[in-house]
């Protein structure tokens, strides 16, 4: 007769998990984030197709250690990424994610809130609260644009693949939505390598579109922007700050997913706008409002890094709306046009 018997009931309750199992868990949250690098960085996700592949044999194609390979999965797993199954381990649709080739990776999304200086940021934290605000620059000694186009060109790359990454998941619901039917000139100011800026184009063939970026973001841009593209001969691309000039006449400026930095600097880049633009060109701000988003947890969690980054923000519908009428324009609207995004849109006044 044993000596020790169970008492522990190991379903799992309906009402999931006990606070106490809920705050260990999400106290041990890195191991997560510091295990999908891991994976992304020894390329694991591009070794498994469409068939399971045994850890050994995965641990040997990719020379790492399969024992501590299998521990790290072990940890995935347990979230949903990838699968143990009677042939090894698969896919699963999270998992797949990473692979570079899947037409809707994030692998450079993931490498870029990873970045080891993103391990460096979070424990400044603590004075930002106390403060009110980021200390990027103090800890390194310039913004952080010049500071990661100047010292940290590697993650200069995977930050302009990561914002193209995102722009494949929205550019159609953003075309889409515009109606530019009375509209000739379209800038897209920081618009990264002009994903975003193509698409729109593509749906709008009457279109003239400009990309305005920082040189580092222009240098390579968007292939159907270049020379040779399919849109060469309606498009422009422009190496510039904007918030020096913007050095584009257009009917549209379209600002996606730049104004998160410090207001002041959001209320310079639209003056800016305003200054190049006409009375009645209109100025669309981009963006995924924190107050109004279903991914609560996402919106959330890019505030505080663009917190510590840039002494930005993801912005309130009030916060947004305050700010354009600060930079002196006249706001139309505020519409969904994703469940990541929202369009803020406001007229040049005459
Ligand atoms: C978060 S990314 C968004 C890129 C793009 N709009 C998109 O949605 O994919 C911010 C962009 O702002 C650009 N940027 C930063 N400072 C800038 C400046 N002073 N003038 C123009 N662009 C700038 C960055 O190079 C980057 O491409």
């Amino acid at each position: 007769m044993a000596l020790v018997k169970s008492t522990l009931s190991v379903a799992g309750g309906s009402e999931g998990p006990s606070p106490i199992t809920l705050l260990r868990d999400l106290s041990l949250a890195s191991a997560v984030p510091a295990a999908l690098r891991t994976v992304l960085r020894i390329r694991l996700a591009d070794e498994i197709g469409d068939t399971p592949v045994p850890i050994d044999q995965l641990a040997k194609g990719l020379d790492v250690d399969a024992a501590v390979l299998e521990r790290l999965l072990r940890n995935l797993r347990s979230y949903g990424v990838f699968e143990e199954t009677a042939g090894g381990i698969a896919h699963t649709p999270t998992s797949r994610l990473l692979r570079e080739d899947d037409p809707h990776s994030l692998r450079n999304w993931v490498l870029w809130v990873t970045e080891p200086w993103v391990w460096e940021l979070w424990p400044d934290l603590e004075e930002a609260v106390r403060t009110g605000r980021g200390h990027f620059d103090e800890r390194y000694g310039a913004p952080f644009f010049t500071h990661l186009h100047r010292e940290w060109q590697e993650s200069t790359e995977v930050f302009n693949r990561s914002q193209t990454e995102l722009s494949r998941i929205t550019s159609d619901a953003i075309a889409e939505s515009l109606d530019l039917s009375g509209v000739k000139t379209f800038a897209d100011v920081g618009g990264g390598r002009g994903y975003t800026l193509s698409t729109i184009l593509e749906h709008h063939p009457h279109l003239h579109g400009t990309l305005v970026d920082l040189p580092a973001a222009v240098a390579n841009p968007d292939p159907r922007l270049r020379a040779d593209g399919a849109l060469a001969g309606r498009s422009r691309v422009v190496a510039g700050s904007c918030l020096e000039e913007i050095p584009v006449e257009a009917d549209v400026y379209q600002f996606k997913s730049i104004l998160e930095w410090d207001d002041e600097l959001t209320v310079t880049a639209l003056r800016n706008a305003v200054r190049a633009g006409r009375p009645g060109s209109r100025v669309l701000v981009i963006t995924n409002l924190v107050d109004d988003s279903p991914e609560i947890r996402y919106a959330t969690g890019i505030d505080l890094l663009f917190l510590l980054n840039t002494n930005g923000r993801r912005h309130t519908r009030a916060g947004v709306s305050a700010l354009v009428e600060r930079a002196g324009l006249r706001l139309e609207g505020v519409t969904a046009v994703h469940p990541l995004l929202h369009v803020v849109e406001t007229t040049i006044p005459g």
